[in-house]
């Protein structure tokens, strides 16, 4: 595994402590009130686990899947599958997302999420590309944290739908993907 890993970006015990700081933010943020994470499948199934896991509050999970990416190159396309329980109008709803690159899958879930009639609607991103230019209508309220514009697995982040189960943040070689 390590052989397709050009340099550990950010290691397991630093995931973990950035996610007990986020996690205690945003129990202060939204203390009193019951909050509904939306956890954008699949990449940000383990960020949403350990983020949860370090909110003190009353929390609902929703999931759903945008598609826009395919390989290491954005398509420009966003398709979203709902697997809701719930509605969330009238609800304060966080939006979960694994790493903001271009942000258009994020600017069209927010679209979306809009038109259900949540009472609030904020997003928190593991990892944002800081060099990448985005035009987010809706800026994360909260970011784990930046990092350069290199392509990352691990975590959640996938390269053809490998490496997810990574528990670190690696930067994969190039020659891996060809870039
Ligand atoms: P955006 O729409 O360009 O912001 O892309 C967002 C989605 O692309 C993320 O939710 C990831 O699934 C995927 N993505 C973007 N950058 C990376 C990366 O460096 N590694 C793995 N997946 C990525």
């Amino acid at each position: 595994m390590k052989g397709i890993i050009e340099e550990v970006l950010i290691t397991h015990s630093e995931i973990k402590k950035r996610c007990k700081e986020l996690g205690e933010e945003v129990t202060k943020d939204y203390a009193g009130k019951r909050l509904v994470l939306v956890c954008l499948l699949k990449g940000s199934v383990p960020f949403t686990t350990e983020l949860s896991l370090n909110i003190n509050l009353d929390v609902e999970l929703e999931f759903l899947r945008a598609s826009s990416y395919n390989g290491t190159n954005s398509k420009g396309e966003v398709k979203i599958d709902y697997f809701f329980t719930d509605s969330l109008e009238g609800k304060d709803v966080l939006i979960v997302e694994d790493i903001i690159d271009t942000g258009l899958t994020l600017d069209v879930v927010v679209r979306e999420l809009k038109k259900m009639n949540p009472k609030s609607l904020e997003i928190i991103a593991l990892l944002n590309k800081k060099d990448v230019k985005t035009d987010l209508k809706l800026k994360p309220k909260y970011v784990g944290f930046d990092i350069p514009n290199k392509f990352v697995i691990g975590f959640g982040l996938d390269y053809n739908e490998l490496y997810r189960n990574l528990n670190f943040i690696g930067v994969l070689k190039k020659e891996v993907y060809g870039g």
